[in-house]
């Protein structure tokens, strides 16, 4: 991916055009929700980091951290190690901060402000680094794994990750007698896809150039949410892509998602039939 700015539903602007605190308050939000339905990934990824590193790394980087999952879950899984956030919000820092301290792990967790698409800041050094999610939305990624493997301490592992789909939430096949309509789900995301939202290439050769050695795993995931929590997960998602789907596809794709978003019988919050997916791909890249 070369082109500059392009959308994904967990970012839905460019950091290259400045900050819309309102913006990055509500992607905060849904990262966390993500997180708390989705997360399964960030134990079994972080168990494979501690499998794959050998020995406990001291120094941690989560680059492009955003609200702080993975850097909680860091820290949680190696607890001798001191975790970095890096991400070009100060709000998000702020937010992982705050995460961090109600969680009583403050002492082993910094906060790094940083645009990667300039200079990658020299006091940028790890023994293991986390892109979860981050690699997709920088300008030049093959400039930054190249940067990420000069930076990480020789032997050291980078984990990079990110969402195979957009999150889903209704069963694969509705109920007889619905008015929203089957498949509508995965037509939107075909049309978001082909607008460039949440695009990213096979990262393996890219990482491979830069030096690394790859492993790939994927992590599909079935959420275990309440009704409520799905509800809410799946009304702050489709609220945020809503937006762009107008004109862009069918009349009735857009009358189900307005049915989904109302108040209706068969609105997210009433519905009762969510299923949560989202699934995952990981590449472990280690520098020799
Ligand atoms: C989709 S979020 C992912 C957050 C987190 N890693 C996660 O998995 O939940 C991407 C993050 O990358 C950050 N980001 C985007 N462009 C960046 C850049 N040029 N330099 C540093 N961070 C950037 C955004 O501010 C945002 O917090």
């Amino acid at each position: 991916m070369t082109e500059h700015g392009h959308h994904h539903p967990h970012a839905g602007h460019s950091h290259d055009e400045g900050h819309s605190h309102a913006t990055d308050a509500e992607l905060a939000q849904m990262l966390d929700l993500d997180a708390l339905i989705l997360g399964s990934y960030l134990t079994d990824a972080t168990a494979w980091a501690a499998e794959l590193a050998g020995h406990e790394p001291e120094t941690i980087l989560d680059v492009g951290a955003g609200s702080g999952v993975g850097t909680l879950a860091l820290a949680r899984r190696f607890p001798s190690a001191h975790v970095t956030a890096l991400d070009i919000s100060a709000q998000m820092l702020a937010t992982t901060l705050g995460s961090a301290a109600a969680s009583g792990l403050d002492g082993r967790i910094a906060g790094l402000q940083a645009n990667l698409n300039e200079e990658w800041p020299a006091s940028a050094t790890a023994d293991l680094m986390w892109a979860s999610s981050s690699l997709h939305e920088l300008a030049d990624p093959e400039r930054t794994m190249a940067e990420m493997f000069a930076n990480l301490t020789p032997g050291g592992l980078l984990i990079v990750i990110e969402m195979d789909g957009l999150p889903s939430f209704l069963p694969e096949r509705l109920q007889e007698g619905s008015s929203v309509v089957n498949g509508m789900e995965s037509r939107l995301h075909a049309s978001l896809a082909s607008n460039g939202w949440n695009q990213y290439p096979e990262w393996t050769a890219g990482l491979e150039r830069a030096g690394f050695t790859v492993e790939r795993r994927h992590f599909p995931t079935q959420g275990s949410a309440t009704p409520e929590l799905a509800a809410r997960y799946g009304r702050t998602f489709l609220g945020r892509i809503a937006p762009a789907l107008a004109g862009a596809v069918s009349p009735a794709d857009l009358a189900s998602l307005e049915l989904l978003l109302g108040d209706g019988p068969e609105s997210l919050e009433r519905r009762g039939d969510l299923v949560v997916r989202g699934h995952r791909t990981g590449w472990a890249a280690s520098k020799p």
